[in-house]
């Protein structure tokens, strides 16, 4: 812990006061999926996310802003406590968020592949017929959602009800942004022999109400990665992040439980 006022635990990451534009959100080790927070940490989770989102800030920062505020744990923390946080921590902006989930998919899996499945559409976007399971789309494709409320589930939407959520402009703004920001990230991924096949992007406005990227990018937690070397459409790929953790709540029926008892009082939706 850190000798700050806490503002909110989020489900993964908690979120301390600096002054009233900055804040510094520590990501936990906590493992959560559905509405779900897993008992068990997992050691050094925090610390690797945050490793990856950083990576990711800074390789797509000439694209948009994003919520580094530019200064280090240690100018807003006693040495000692920066020391104890340094690798999960991070100095941001206080933003307003942007009511949507902004996921690209480039290949059809998760909900995507669940209503294509069923309507032969993915967030009212119309595909090609006869796609099998995590086959790769035409182009990535924009499908929001929307960000639940305690309780509630994540619910796909389509483009039109994004703009009536959150303005025409600034959906508009949040489509094209997010499907740059996965072309880049998915180009440098195949570099490495790394599919991926989708994402979700989190967007904040700034004071000036300039769109600014926030919160996490392009970790296992928000995306979905594949080994390119051993991907054949029509399987359901080995997942390197938490898509064996969904599998397992869903099957086991956990998905459907109250959260743990040992989940603490404070820690509540997003
Ligand atoms: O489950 P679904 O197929 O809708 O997820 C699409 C992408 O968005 C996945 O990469 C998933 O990790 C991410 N996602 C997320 N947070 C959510 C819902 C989806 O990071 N609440």
């Amino acid at each position: 812990a850190v000798s700050l006022t806490k503002l909110y635990s989020g489900k993964v990451r908690d979120l301390y006061e600096i002054d009233d534009k900055t804040m510094l959100i520590i990501a936990s080790d906590r493992l959560s999926a559905f509405d779900v927070i897993l008992p068990q940490p997992i050691p050094q989770k925090g610390e690797i996310l945050t490793q990856i989102s950083n990576f990711w800030f800074g390789k797509l920062a000439h694209v948009l802003p994003n919520h580094f505020d530019g200064r280090s744990v240690f100018d807003v923390l006693p040495e000692h406590e920066a020391r104890a946080v340094e690798k999960r921590a991070v100095v941001a902006k206080r933003l307003r968020p942007v009511k949507i989930e902004a996921v690209v998919r480039g290949y059809l899996a998760g909900s995507g592949w669940k209503e294509y499945r069923q309507h032969g559409t993915v967030c009212g976007i119309r595909l090609p017929d006869n796609l099998r399971e995590a086959e790769r789309l035409p182009e990535p494709v924009f499908t929001p959602s929307t960000k639940a409320e305690v309780g509630e589930h994540d619910e796909n939407i389509d483009f039109e009800r994004a703009c009536a959520i959150v303005g025409t402009e600034l959906a508009e703004q949040v489509r094209d942004k997010s499907l740059q920001l996965y072309r880049l990230a998915a180009d440098h991924a195949a570099t490495r022999g790394i599919i991926i096949a989708d994402t979700k992007f989190e967007f904040g406005l700034d004071e000036n109400g300039t769109l600014t990227l926030m919160d996490e990018v392009l970790t296992p937690d928000s995306s979905r990665f594949w080994l390119a070397g051993t991907y054949r459409p029509g399987t359901n790929p080995p997942s390197f992040d938490k898509q064996f953790v969904r599998d397992w709540l869903e099957q086991s029926g956990w998905n459907k439980q109250p959260p743990a008892p040992d989940v603490p009082q404070d820690v509540i939706d997003k």
